[in-house]
């Protein structure tokens, strides 16, 4: 997708971090948004945020659920009459390890980060074909391929989306439609801070070790649709992980194990 100007673009989990990063600079790159959260205010939020030179829409979507995540492209389709790209971010996390986890709170993760991935790509796919060029962008992380301790379903749901994206480009291949996978590394966003299970010293470890902010995570995304690149690494500290699990896979996992177990011990 060589320019976003002019183009229908629906965001989800736009209500903060990256999504409302992501919704201001594609405003400003001249596209159209279609942004959606569960939470309201945070939405409306970002919608404040937002020049009127292009059309906005806000849309009230709990992407674990599938029957409102097809509602969402419905109501795309009637107000935008069309989309050409669909942004799955949405996401949550839970601190617990494997052993201790809930169930309930381990498919909490999965329905976020998998599910919603999947049913907002499904939903979205017959309107991206219907334009002359469309693109997935699916919000991954550097936990796709380092997995963090004590964070075992995201990480599971991680890895999700990169075989979901990486069989989407084999399935999508010579058609219209492109696939982004984004494997981000530490943003300042409020994503630690809303997880389950994290203490106040945790989540002030991850504000002095997230080295990215938002904006520059959304330049950087945005950037690698613009050239169709299939994978994009963001942040230094992302790009390091990602080289060190090529060139040494058990110690990067026991390294990054070691330094997830017992940070800001409370
Ligand atoms: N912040 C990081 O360091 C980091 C690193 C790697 C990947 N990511 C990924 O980036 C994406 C965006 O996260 P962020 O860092 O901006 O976090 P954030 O907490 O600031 O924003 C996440 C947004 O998702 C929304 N959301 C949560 N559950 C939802 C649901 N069921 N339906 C709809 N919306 C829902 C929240 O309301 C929130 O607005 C996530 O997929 C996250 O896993 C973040």
């Amino acid at each position: 997708m060589t320019s976003l100007k002019g183009k229908v673009v629906a965001v989800t989990g736009a209500a903060s971090g990256i999504g409302r990063a992501l919704a201001v600079e594609l405003c400003a790159r001249g596209a159209h948004v279609a942004i959606s959260d569960l939470n309201e205010g945070g939405l409306r939020e970002t919608a404040a945020l937002l020049g009127s030179q292009t059309k906005v829409t806000t849309h009230l979507v709990d992407v674990r659920d599938r029957q409102a995540v097809e509602r969402y492209a419905a109501d795309v389709e009637a107000k935008h009459g069309g989309a050409d790209v669909i942004i799955n971010n949405a996401g949550v996390a839970v601190r617990a390890t494997i052993e201790d986890i809930s169930y309930e709170d381990f498919a909490f993760v999965m329905d976020v980060n998998m599910w919603g991935v999947v049913y907002g790509t499904k939903a979205f796919l017959p309107l991206l074909r219907k334009r002359p060029e469309g693109h997935v962008v699916n919000i991954s992380s550097i936990n796709a391929m380092v997995p963090f301790a004590k964070n075992g379903p995201y990480n599971m749901s991680k890895y999700a989306v990169l075989g979901l994206s990486e069989t989407l480009m084999q399935e999508l291949r010579g058609s219209s439609v492109h696939v982004t996978c984004v494997h981000p590394g530490g943003i300042q966003t409020n994503i630690a801070r809303s997880a389950r299970g994290v203490s106040a010293s945790e989540a002030a470890m991850f504000d002095r070790v997230a080295m990215t902010s938002p904006e520059k995570a959304a330049k950087v995304i945005l950037g690698a649709v613009s050239r169709n690149k299939s994978r994009v690494y963001v942040g230094a500290d992302a790009k390091m992980m990602a080289t060190a699990k090529r060139l040494l896979p058990d110690w990067t996992v026991q390294l990054s194990g070691l330094a997830s177990r017992n940070i800001a011990r409370s």
